[in-house]
């Protein structure tokens, strides 16, 4: 027998609150799937943005699935968070967690939008904790609206930790491995298993979680974590097979074919950056830390991907010997290809490292030059950004790959290496092979290659 609340609402408006890199494909993924959806963020030049049509960040297919719901009238954007809160039934809590100096969360923008929904509840409402937030957050986002409430009109809050990646977030969104729900009431699961049922109808059900509000947060750390355990691994098995003369692709080829492995997350190179894994990591570190559980293990994967761009920094020199007042071309300063985020992106470590040496910098990305400007202002001679990898390469000493774009893995190397002043590779993504590098007159440097 369906809740009354839930029969009542025959179909649900979304809310999504928080328009980012989660916020935004997750609101278009719900009126891809027939919802209708208000989007609403505090930003009102990204909101006004989005209005336009003009994706506030690239994510491919993101322009045209927002262009097609705009038009659909499916989606639209409310003048303020207040109005998404009293259009919404299904609320997705999507704002930023940014991290504080000590390496935990920063809930703030949590508790002022679980603030302004206590205010302007005007019925029944389900509270979705999207946004990543530190295990019993749904918790106290419970007690805030509960504390600041307007009335005593009925609410549930739920858990639906979100999977999606940068890069890939629209397909992900459509086309998810898994959905977690986090529920403590009938009501806020029959609600959430309608609102997912276009989904469920072509996921097999037992790739449906229903668990408890912890539960479902705690799958999300440990899903992060593990990923960033893979990544510290194999970079940790990659500087063996740099002592031994072992190459670090075939060991992780060898090992993914057992299907316990499997061969997902085995890329050895530059370390895991962006605004997730190494966030997430810290700050499940210093959950860990206040339980008085031991995080050695993690700490020690933070260790290892801590160092990975002070070894390719070493290579440089090796080849290099001096670096003061040499020239070096970075290829790819997002944090990984198909975006132009570089929220802790390694480019910025190895920028700012050589930046100390006084070693003069060519900067090329296809997509993220823009957003590494803010952060990086040009500065020539000591900063240029470049039109092309070959312009970056031009007059260098050595050029660096730091992303795996695909188009830098059609590049001409044999003319990238004519323009350069001495033609040394470091290949911090072991994009390119080794052999063919060698050929086209690098002298190469991979990560744990032969
Ligand atoms: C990550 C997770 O993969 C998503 O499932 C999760 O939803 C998301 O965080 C989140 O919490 O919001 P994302 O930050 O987009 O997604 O990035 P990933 O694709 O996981 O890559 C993270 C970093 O690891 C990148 O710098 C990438 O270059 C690096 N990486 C990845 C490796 O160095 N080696 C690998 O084998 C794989």
């Amino acid at each position: 027998m369906p809740d009354p609340v839930v029969k009542a609402i025959t179909a649900p408006t979304i809310a999504v609150l928080g328009l980012g890199h989660v916020g935004l494909p997750t609101a278009l993924g719900f009126a891809e799937l027939g919802w209708r959806v208000v989007g609403a963020d505090d930003d009102q030049d990204k909101a006004a943005r989005i209005r336009r049509g003009e994706p506030p960040f690239y994510e491919p297919g993101l322009a045209d699935l927002l262009r097609r719901h705009l038009a659909s009238g499916r989606f639209t954007v409310a003048p303020t968070v207040r109005d998404g809160v009293r259009e919404g039934d299904v609320l997705f809590v999507c704002v930023g967690t940014p991290q504080r100096d000590d390496g935990s969360p920063d809930l703030s923008q949590v508790e002022a939008v679980a603030r302004t929904i206590a205010k302007d509840l005007n019925g029944y409402k389900l509270i979705v904790e999207k946004s990543t937030t530190p295990v019993r957050t749904a918790e106290q986002i419970r007690r805030t609206i509960r504390r600041y409430r307007n009335g005593d009109h009925a609410f549930d809050v739920a858990v639906n930790p979100e999977f999606l990646r940068e890069g890939s977030a629209c397909a992900d969104v459509l086309h998810p491995d898994r959905i977690v729900l986090g529920v403590d009431s009938e009501r806020a699961r029959d609600l959430l298993l309608r609102v997912y049922r276009p989904l469920l109808d072509r996921l097999p059900p037992e790739r449906v979680v229903v668990t408890d509000l912890h539960t479902a947060e705690l799958i999300k750390h440990a899903s992060n974590a593990f990923l960033a355990t893979r990544i510290s691994f194999i970079n940790m098995i990659a500087d063996m097979c740099e002592a031994t003369g072992a190459d670090v692709t075939e060991v992780a080829r060898g090992m993914g074919l057992d299907p316990r492995i499997g061969s997902a997350y085995l890329r050895a190179g530059a370390g895991f950056g962006g605004y997730c894994l190494p966030k997430d990591l810290r700050a499940l570190i210093r959950i860990g830390e206040d339980l008085g559980i031991d995080v050695g293990l993690l700490r020690a994967v933070e260790e290892v991907n801590r160092r990975r761009t002070e070894r390719i920094v070493r290579k440089l020199e090796q080849a290099l010997w001096i670096l003061r007042g040499k020239t070096v071309g970075i290829l790819g300063l997002a944090f990984k290809p198909d975006t132009d985020d570089v929220r802790e992106a390694p480019s910025l470590k190895v920028i700012a490292r050589l930046r100390e040496e006084g070693v003069l910098l060519r900067l090329h990305d296809p997509w993220a030059q823009d957003s590494m400007r803010v952060v990086v202002p040009e500065d020539p001679p000591r900063v240029t950004y470049c039109a092309s990898a070959y312009d970056a390469a031009r007059g260098a000493h050595a050029v660096v790959v730091l992303t795996e774009w695909p188009e830098y893995g059609d590049l001409d190397l044999a003319r990238l290496a004519a323009l350069m002043e001495t033609p040394v590779m470091v290949d911090g993504r072991n994009l390119y092979d080794p052999a063919a590098a060698r050929a086209a007159g690098f002298d190469y440097y991979g990560v744990g290659r032969r």
